[in-house]
């Protein structure tokens, strides 16, 4: 397939605002590929960054699914033209080079998930930020039981099995939290709206409270004396000191509360015996960036990006495999019409805090 010289990409202007203009074709450098992105999805990290935080002349966008059409010289995974692939990149920030929200899109070949036939393409691309940040919390920073990229079928879960609250359940994070938890064995506690609860059973959660309830932290308290594991899928708004106040009486030695924004600092003061973790998913792309004073060092990036790979990179990952062996789907699509030009709309559909368990995606290419 030929590629063109130029393309549309969603570009941050002066004043935090953004546009759709007419630019450059990038080329893959060493370990880039260059990938036709055919499907994108929402953050609420899209807004926020454009509109709150970021330097004119980037790139906007973080989650895609596409094509990958040409190849750097130096990859350190094997990706070839033809092959379908799932990613993220840190919209918005990085430079011109990156950005999903365009007709052609840059990622690194040991970032991108190889895409099973059969794969719809939109919940493809809300493995981005989405499943990615479910990933990272659950497994590296809360340290759950680990899952293999051999798995084939649902482990058996009783009541005696490991407990895990994952509060704000119908977030696009929190919809991954739920199925990863079930797979690894988990019986899984979730908070979400009562209209959400029947879509996340099928998910695979267990329990169902609604986090509107303020009788919630004590009922999930008095029903779970021994839970010590919790993912805060909101993390704001009052939602960690929930969590505190749900975690068991007999939380084991060890106990750990993820939260996906600064933790606050009430949460901790409550349950001293805690430790409260917050997680940012741009550290696994191993690279330096400035996002709002979020200190990260450079042994952080490092270890973040050792831990992801054999959850994306190559044939062999176990993302790849969770999606071919239909073990996790992505995230409960809206489609959107309109393409590139329609997607500043959604972001203030999303900046308006009325997305309830629905990811808005769009066709690009
Ligand atoms: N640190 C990181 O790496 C990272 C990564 C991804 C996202 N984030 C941040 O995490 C947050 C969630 O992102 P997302 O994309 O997963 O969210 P999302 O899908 O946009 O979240 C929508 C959901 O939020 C729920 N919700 C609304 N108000 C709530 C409240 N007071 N308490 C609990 N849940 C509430 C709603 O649940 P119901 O409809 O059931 O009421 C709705 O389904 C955002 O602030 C985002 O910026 C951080």
């Amino acid at each position: 397939m030929s590629v063109p010289t130029q393309m549309k990409s969603m570009r941050t202007q002066a004043d935090h605002k953004v546009g759709v203009e007419t630019v450059d074709v990038p080329k893959p450098q060493a370990n880039e590929v260059l990938v036709r992105v055919k499907a994108v999805t929402l953050n609420p990290t899209d807004w926020k960054s454009a509109r709150m935080l970021a330097a004119p002349g980037n790139g906007v966008g973080c989650d895609a699914y596409g094509e990958v059409v040409s190849v750097g010289s130096d990859l350190a995974v094997p990706l070839k033209v033809g092959q379908h692939v799932a990613y993220f990149e840190m919209g918005s920030f990085n430079s011109p080079r990156t950005g999903t929200f365009s007709e052609y899109s840059l990622t690194q070949s040991d970032n991108a998930i190889i895409v099973p036939e059969g794969y719809d393409p939109y919940e493809a691309a809300s493995w981005g930020i989405g499943g990615l940040t479910a990933v990272q919390t659950l497994f590296d920073k809360l340290a759950i039981k680990n899952i293999d990229n051999k798995i084939s079928s649902l482990p058996s879960v009783s009541a005696d099995s490991p407990q895990l609250l994952v509060w704000a359940a119908s977030t696009s994070v929190g919809q991954f939290a739920v199925q990863l938890g079930r797979v690894a064995g988990y019986h899984v506690i979730a908070t979400a709206s009562e209209k959400n609860w029947d879509y996340l059973k099928s998910l695979g959660a267990a329990d169902l409270y609604d986090y509107k309830d303020d009788k919630t932290p004590a009922a999930i308290h008095e029903k779970y004396p021994k839970l010590g594991l919790a993912l805060d899928c909101f993390s704001e708004k009052g939602s960690t000191v929930a969590v505190a106040k749900s975690l068991g009486e007999d939380a084991p030695k060890g106990s750990k509360v993820c939260c996906i924004l600064p933790a606050d600092k009430a949460a901790k003061q409550i349950r001293p015996d805690v430790e409260f973790i917050t997680s940012l998913v741009y550290t696994t792309l191993g690279r330096e960036f400035k996002f709002g004073g979020w200190p990260v060092s450079k042994e952080e990036l490092a270890a973040d990006k050792k831990f992801i790979k054999p959850w994306v990179a190559g044939q062999d990952s176990i993302a790849h495999n969770l999606m071919a062996k239909k073990l996790v789907r992505g995230n409960k699509i809206k489609k959107m019409d309109g393409g590139i030009d329609a997607i500043e709309k959604g972001m203030d559909f999303q900046q308006s805090g009325q997305v309830s368990m629905e990811k808005l995606a769009y066709d690009i290419a």
